[in-house]
């Protein structure tokens, strides 16, 4: 069976989650010129689990605030559009399969952490180049958040077939998209791409998710899909005792490929080493 067939049985078998109802709002608000910042805050503000989020982002020290924002539709000034939905993304697609969480032999919260640290990583390295990608950090952070959600999707949908991928991985020594390959002839690259293209996010992050591990041709070709893949390196690497010796060469890459001069690629870094892990509790 060929790769189209494999993923159009996937397709027939399962539904794809919809775009959260407040992010789908929340966008259209952004295509809205009447509708200011303080009314998308109004909109998150009946959300606890979003306003808590916000709120923590907007008196974070990358914001660097003097005083403390305390409401949502605050905080939804200081954040703007594009970070507001992004939350409101993270904190939808983390209830939305909480009930994974417990399966044995996949660890969800270890995905999210990633995740989040792979959306960090992407935003910071595209505020370093801005100019080759054309597309805004904030699109990059939910192509990191959302680059490797085709595992969780796979994970509901297809349940005892997608652990078989994981274990054959785990028994072979090789890599999860290798493993997804080998057993269903497709990835969660391309499951990732379609729920990206289905939301209507940028085609640049549909197609950064889709090649984020390779072929290279496609990395070295298009910044937007470089950004991804050193990040997600970057992110899967910093719990590894092989960290030191992979940055110089992700450094070298992202200095050819995106022009990230070495004291900006260090400073991407720099906020990997210091990143909280967050509690998916
Ligand atoms: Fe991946
Ligand atoms: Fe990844």
């Amino acid at each position: 069976m060929g790769r189209q067939e494999a993923l159009k049985q996937f397709g027939d078998k399962i539904t794809l989650p919809s775009l959260p109802d407040v992010v789908m709002r929340i966008n259209s608000m952004i295509d809205n010129p009447n509708v200011g910042l303080q009314e998308m805050g109004a909109l998150v503000a009946k959300d606890p689990a979003i306003t808590a989020r916000v709120l923590r982002l907007a008196n974070s020290g990358y914001y660097g605030l003097s005083q403390q924002v305390t409401n949502a539709e605050q905080a939804a000034t200081v954040i703007g559009a594009r970070a507001l939905r992004n939350v409101a993304m993270q904190v939808s697609i983390l209830q939305r399969y909480e009930h994974l969480k417990n399966i044995p032999d996949f660890d969800l919260d270890e995905v999210w952490q990633h995740s989040t640290l792979t959306a960090q990583l992407a935003q910071a390295l595209a505020e370093s180049c801005f100019r080759r990608t054309g597309l805004a950090p904030d699109d990059f952070y939910a192509c990191g958040l959302l680059h490797d959600v085709g595992k969780v999707v796979m994970l509901e949908g297809l349940v005892d077939e997608y652990l078989e991928c994981v274990r054959h991985a785990r028994r072979t020594g090789v890599a999860l998209h290798v493993g997804e390959e080998q057993v269903l002839g497709y990835t969660h690259v391309e499951v990732g791409a379609i729920l990206a293209q289905q939301w209507q996010l940028p085609e640049k992050v549909a197609a950064a998710i889709e090649f984020h591990h390779g072929p290279t041709a496609e990395i070295v070709s298009h910044p937007h899909v470089g950004v991804i893949a050193i990040a997600d390196q970057i992110a899967y690497r910093a719990s590894s005792s092989t960290f030191e010796a992979a940055l110089e060469k992700l450094a070298a890459l992202a200095n050819k490929l995106l022009g990230v001069t070495r004291e900006e690629f260090d400073k991407v870094v720099e906020r990997a080493r210091n990143a909280q892990p967050e509690a998916f509790g």
